[in-house]
């Protein structure tokens, strides 16, 4: 399904915009990556790798299929005093045109949703991700109590209709889990965490080990 850039670009900056500074610190908190290269997949335009950068000294990869979104993207590095900071790379997730370990942060949100090859996906993320990096993946909404305003704005503007909310309950919930659970292992990824509840939606981070040995596996699921 192809996403209105515009359309898009004008609700990230309005009704989503208080989301980005939050994830941006569950981000710091998961990971503790704060330096380095970050990959924002399927940014489209920018709000989550420019709220990341604002907080972190990291170098900021923007990553998307829409050249249309690249183009709004490129307006948020200025707006946000990133030149120098940052760079944009289009493609699909599929096939990212980037080394083998060479990114230290690999995040993305509501992107994952719209992938249709998960294993390859994962496969190319953990490819490009560096000895030692992690991942943070997924979707959410900053907290329960925004998540529930951002959905009550959605569907004021959509006439009463309650298809965002329907919409976010699928893309956050146990089949979803279930759905990255198993393109994980088709990949054959195994050093991950699953990171699902009310309050941060629903996460994947991968986490490259440092030596070359992938046999940890964990999965989690954090309790209110
Ligand atoms: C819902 S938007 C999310 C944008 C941004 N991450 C945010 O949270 O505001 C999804 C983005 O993923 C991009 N996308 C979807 N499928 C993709 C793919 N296979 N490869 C690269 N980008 C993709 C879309 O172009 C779009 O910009």
């Amino acid at each position: 399904m192809k996403i209105n850039a515009r359309q898009y670009d004008a609700i990230a900056k309005s009704v989503f915009a208080p989301v980005y500074p939050l994830i941006a610190d569950q981000i710091i908190e998961h990971t503790g990556i704060t330096s380095g290269s970050c990959l924002d997949l399927g940014c489209g335009p920018g709000s989550l790798g420019a709220a990341l950068a604002r907080k972190t000294d990291l170098y900021l990869l923007f990553f998307d299929q829409s050249e249309e979104m690249l183009e709004l993207c490129e307006r948020t590095i200025d707006e946000n005093g990133l030149r120098g900071r940052a760079g944009l790379l289009p493609g699909d997730i599929g096939s990212i045109a980037l080394p083998d370990g060479s990114v230290d942060l690999i995040i993305s949100r509501g992107s994952i949703f719209f992938w249709d090859d998960l294993p390859q996906a994962f496969r190319e993320i953990y490819r490009v991700l560096a000895p030692g990096g992690k991942t943070f993946i997924g979707g959410g909404f900053g907290s329960a109590a925004l998540k529930e305003s951002i959905r009550r704005q959605m569907a004021d503007r959509n006439q009463g209709k309650d298809q965002f909310g329907q919409k976010m309950r699928t893309n956050l919930g146990p089949e979803m889990r279930r759905r990255f659970e198993e393109g994980l292992q088709q990949a054959a990824i195994n050093s991950f965490t699953i990171l699902q509840d009310e309050e941060i939606g629903l996460w994947i981070r991968m986490h490259k080990p440092a030596v070359s040995n992938n046999s940890s596996c964990s999965t989690q699921r954090r309790e209110k």
